[in-house]
């Protein structure tokens, strides 16, 4: 739903800063944003066995993914079905899972196998309390789900998807899983979310670490915006002191609302930025390297990696800190230079379906 064209505002004007702080505005996210959405949260390579499980969440609900003894992957709310405790409190490999609040005892395939005490009560309905299961989809070894689905799978929401991948090489297969990280920002998610959707900030912030690396140039990093789907392509900056032998293209991709795959010939990170409060958000970042990689490349250039996203959360949390004083209503974009913030904006504004009721 569009505003009317009257009330458009100008293509410089930012999200109001009460939309960075503001509950109503973050509850109407969850609702109009995060529910109805597809989620990455996380990779095949960590269900590769009968009884591998993982807990994610998508938005702010709780989810399991887990591949059952016959090998076949479900995902379920992580809600246990007698008084909402989660079953599952950390990924690994089971056969059964238990809540560890009551005892209920759930199949991997979601059936409600035991609960103590059971046998006391009259007629207690075993076979309907089983996990409430929810929609998931994988595509290029990236487990994705959606706890609100419309029917459409991942491709039909997006429906771009595998055009902009395949252009940008988004391919896992030469890679293999390393690890998963973590952190937590103290900023609103769309703060993060506009952080990594534009890099007129590189050369300032990360002068000696993305921007080494990288060629941040404006004509030379390129933006393609698809709808829900933000794409970003640089070339290795040919001056860049640490730059991995063979490492060329950086490609990036994000879907929103807050999944992103980043891709180099070195690296790769696949995973989702997810709001915990309207002044929190979490990035969870699952890390692969490529195939034949020499262990000394990866480990520095893992490290200008993490230099720069302590440069982008630090960045954003002083940010968050203005935005929430309140004292100046809407900042001034630059659209020329942070064309992908302002698509991302007017997709924030047009998902809320009342767009400018709050301002
Ligand atoms: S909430 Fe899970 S067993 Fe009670
Ligand atoms: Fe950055």
């Amino acid at each position: 739903v569009h505003a009317p064209a009257s009330k458009t505002p100008p293509p410089e004007q930012t999200l109001p800063a009460r939309w960075y702080w503001d509950d109503s505005i973050f509850e109407r996210e969850l609702e109009q944003i995060f529910t109805p959405s597809w989620h990455l949260v996380g990779a095949t390579a960590e269900l590769s066995s009968p009884g591998d499980h993982l807990v994610a969440r998508a938005g702010i609900v709780p989810i399991l993914v887990t591949r059952d003894l016959r090998g076949e992957l479900h995902a379920f709310l992580n809600i246990c079905r007698h008084r909402g405790h989660p079953v599952a409190l950390s990924s690994g490999n089971r056969k059964t899972l238990q809540c560890s609040y009551h005892a209920w005892t759930y199949d991997l395939d979601g059936r409600l196998k035991t609960a103590p005490r059971a046998e006391r009560e009259p007629c207690f309905p075993t076979s309907s309390l089983g996990l409430v299961p929810i929609a998931l989809d994988v595509w290029r070894e990236l487990v994705f789900v959606n706890a609100h689905p419309d029917g459409r799978s991942l491709i039909e929401t997006h429906p771009a998807l595998n055009t902009i991948a395949d252009e940008l090489r988004l391919d896992l297969s030469g890679y293999r899983y390393f690890t998963k990280s973590s952190a937590v920002v103290q900023a609103n998610w769309k703060a993060w979310f506009e952080n990594v959707s534009e890099c007129y900030h590189c050369s300032t912030l990360h002068a000696q670490t993305f921007a080494d690396a990288w060629e941040v140039a404006p004509d030379a990093y390129r933006f393609i915006c698809e709808d829900a789907l933000i794409a970003q392509v640089a070339a290795r900056n040919a001056h860049g002191r640490r730059l991995p032998e063979g490492t060329e293209r950086l490609r990036q991709l994000h879907i929103w609302p807050g999944s992103f795959i980043s891709v180099d010939d070195t690296l790769a990170f696949a995973g989702a930025v997810t709001p915990l409060t309207p002044q929190s958000c979490e990035m969870t970042s699952y890390v692969y390297v490529r195939r034949g990689v020499k262990s000394e490349s990866i480990a520095s250039w893992l490290e200008m990696y993490d230099a720069a996203l302590r440069e982008d959360v630090e960045a954003v949390e002083r940010q968050q800190m203005s935005l929430r004083s309140n004292r100046i209503p809407y900042g001034h974009l630059m659209p020329a230079s942070e064309l992908a913030v302002a698509h991302f904006q007017r997709m924030v504004r047009s998902a809320l379906k009342e767009p400018f009721a709050a301002d």
